[in-house]
């Protein structure tokens, strides 16, 4: 595939998750509950986590931001949930490796977030893509 038809590949694929966002909600009882912002301009996303037996049994968010913030919102959701919290940790520190355009591990099957890798070109948008997976992170940790 040329590197144009990967680009509008991956450019559907933001989009399809900005328009039809998965994981959208809040849990109820007694689940985590995360509020970040993006410091940069203001946009937020709230972040509900059911942690059991070490496990992501469910994840929804909120918020109100722009594409790459939601859509990597969504993708980071569908990408955690059933996941060990160990492992949806380390898909973060991976997340992170790919918006500082390092090498990153493969050995976990990333599935659409590979479609944000090309954000790591836009120094302003990083904190966009990496707000949601932040939250993640600080619910796990302090969880
Ligand atoms: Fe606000 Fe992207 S411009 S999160």
């Amino acid at each position: 595939m040329s590197f144009n038809n990967l680009d509008t590949l991956y450019r559907q694929v933001i989009m399809d998750h900005y328009k039809n966002p998965r994981n959208k909600g809040v849990l109820e009882d007694d689940s985590l509950t995360i509020n970040m912002n993006n410091p940069t301009c203001g946009d937020r996303i709230q972040l509900t986590l059911q942690l059991e037996d070490g496990k992501v049994a469910d994840a929804k968010f909120e918020g109100e931001g722009c594409s790459i913030s939601m859509s990597s919102a969504s993708m980071m959701t569908q990408a955690i949930k059933g996941k060990s919290t160990e492992d949806a940790l380390k898909m973060g520190h991976i997340f992170s490796d790919m918006m500082q355009g390092k090498e990153y591990e493969d050995d976990i099957d990333l599935g659409d977030i590979e479609a944000l890798q090309g954000v790591s070109q836009f120094p302003a948008r990083i904190k966009c893509a990496t707000l949601a997976w932040k939250a993640m992170e600080k619910g796990i940790n302090e969880g």
